[in-house]
């Protein structure tokens, strides 16, 4: 059986490489996405490193001026995907994107990277990589933090990648929609609604992205034009790991003028992060910077504080409660969102199923952290879906049934980097 996996996940690597980029999957998402193509390297480094590299040095083709990374790269036009390069009208060269970002996994990927071989070729690839990391993390200390609490704001759902968190539900419900006239949704024809964002969602989804094109897209005005302005615990803990990366990496490439910015970053996160605790639930939650509102709901991002770095018994101690209640009531973890909560759907997208890439990072900074058990529970959950529904795009918690996209990239990724029981790693566990 793992052997038979882990050729059908090579085989989905392969057929959705499009040529030194690839694609989360065909038909629902035919373009480059961010973090997607992050997660892949992860998988495309365990037989084929050279080819790892390449999917984040093309990445970075995407780059802006203003070193923000776009969340999706329209290299070529396909029209089974909406919103298009021409809703989004940015005017980007070699090719056009969209106008806001994604989560920041890339630091920690070139950091694997760079550490899997000494090579002279290895470590000069980082070394261009790394003046373009810089760019983007300042990009968002620099336009992201409009508040000064520390934390990451988003500017639109999509840019969490977590794109319908119950969390969003009060900031999007002061989102007019006014003016969106009528479009026509592709996902839906891939994939069953039940299993994607409501119509609603997606009016709004369409009004926020509108704002920010009426401003071309401009990172300062952008954030004072958005009508949705969220600090999003998922990127700040995140770009918190990432950038603890980039200081390794910077250290050990001879980037040493550069620490004393990254160390000022990262004092900058673990400061927002306490403006994300919700002590109602004890846990870190989204946080509406309009109106202040706190998210209400343990999310699977929440669990990514060790993998943040976050040591501090307060939130850890809490949130292993929190692990051990909702292992207790669903059949896998992690949903992506509270069983108890009244948001919670099993199928939905992600308002309540486990996607295996938030897996990762979770049990990764359990298992860094010293909490094993807790990080083989997620990882051999993991396996169990996958064995159970194949390399869907996410998992209901309840049933263990796939949603969503099949021959997904990223699950197929991750099942190669770590779940897999052939890994010698967790041939051991
Ligand atoms: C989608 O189209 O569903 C994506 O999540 C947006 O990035």
């Amino acid at each position: 059986m793992t052997a038979d996996l882990d050729a059908v996940a090579l085989s989905i690597l392969k057929d959705n490489d499009l040529g030194g980029y690839t694609i989360p999957t065909k038909g629902l998402y035919p373009y480059q996405w961010n973090w997607d193509s992050v997660f892949v390297a992860f998988g495309f480094a365990t037989f084929d490193l050279n080819r790892a590299w390449t999917e984040i040095e093309n990445l970075f083709e995407g780059q802006w001026a203003d070193g923000m990374v776009p969340h999706i790269l329209f290299r070529k036009n396909d029209p089974s995907y909406f919103p298009g390069p021409g809703v989004w009208g940015t005017k980007t060269e070699p090719f056009p994107t969209s106008g806001h970002s994604q989560p920041p996994v890339a630091a920690t990927a070139v950091r694997d990277l760079l550490e899997m071989s000494s090579a002279a070729d290895n470590i000069a690839r980082a070394k261009v990589l790394f003046p373009k990391l810089m760019d983007w993390h300042r990009w968002w200390a620099t336009y992201r933090d409009p508040k000064g609490h520390g934390s990451v704001a988003i500017v639109h759902p999509w840019e969490s990648g977590r794109d319908n968190l119950p969390d969003w539900d009060e900031p999007l419900s002061m989102v007019g929609t006014e003016g969106v006239g009528e479009y026509t949704r592709k996902d839906t024809s891939h994939v069953d609604p039940e299993m994607r964002p409501k119509k609603l969602d997606y009016d709004r989804y369409m009004a926020i992205l509108n704002a920010g094109k009426s401003v071309g897209w401009d990172a300062r005005k952008t954030v004072e034009v958005t009508p949705f302005l969220v600090a999003d615990p998922g990127i700040t803990m995140i770009l918190l790991r990432a950038n603890r990366d980039l200081l390794v990496m910077a250290d050990r490439l001879g980037f040493n003028d550069d620490k004393a910015e990254i160390e000022s970053w990262i004092a900058q996160l673990e400061r927002g992060l306490e403006s994300l605790w919700n002590p109602a639930i004890n846990a870190y939650v989204t946080r509406n910077l309009r109106t202040d509102v706190m998210g209400t709901g343990v999310s699977s991002a929440s669990f990514l504080a060790s993998y943040a770095g976050v040591t501090d018994p307060k939130v850890i101690e809490p949130m292993q409660a929190h692990f051990d209640r909702i292992a207790g009531a669903a059949e896998y973890m992690l949903p992506s969102y509270d069983p108890a909560h009244e948001g919670f759907e099993h199928k939905r997208y992600w308002r309540g199923p486990v996607w295996a890439v938030v897996n990762y990072m979770a049990a990764r900074g359990m298992r860094e952290a010293g909490d094993l058990n807790r990080a083989e529970k997620i990882r051999h959950d993991t396996v169990r879906l996958i064995e159970k529904s194949g390399f869907a795009e996410y998992f209901s918690p309840v049933d263990g049934s796939g949603a969503g996209g099949k021959s997904f990239s990223w699950t197929a990724a991750v099942w190669l980097a770590w779940a897999t029981p052939s890994l010698a790693a967790n041939k051991a566990a």
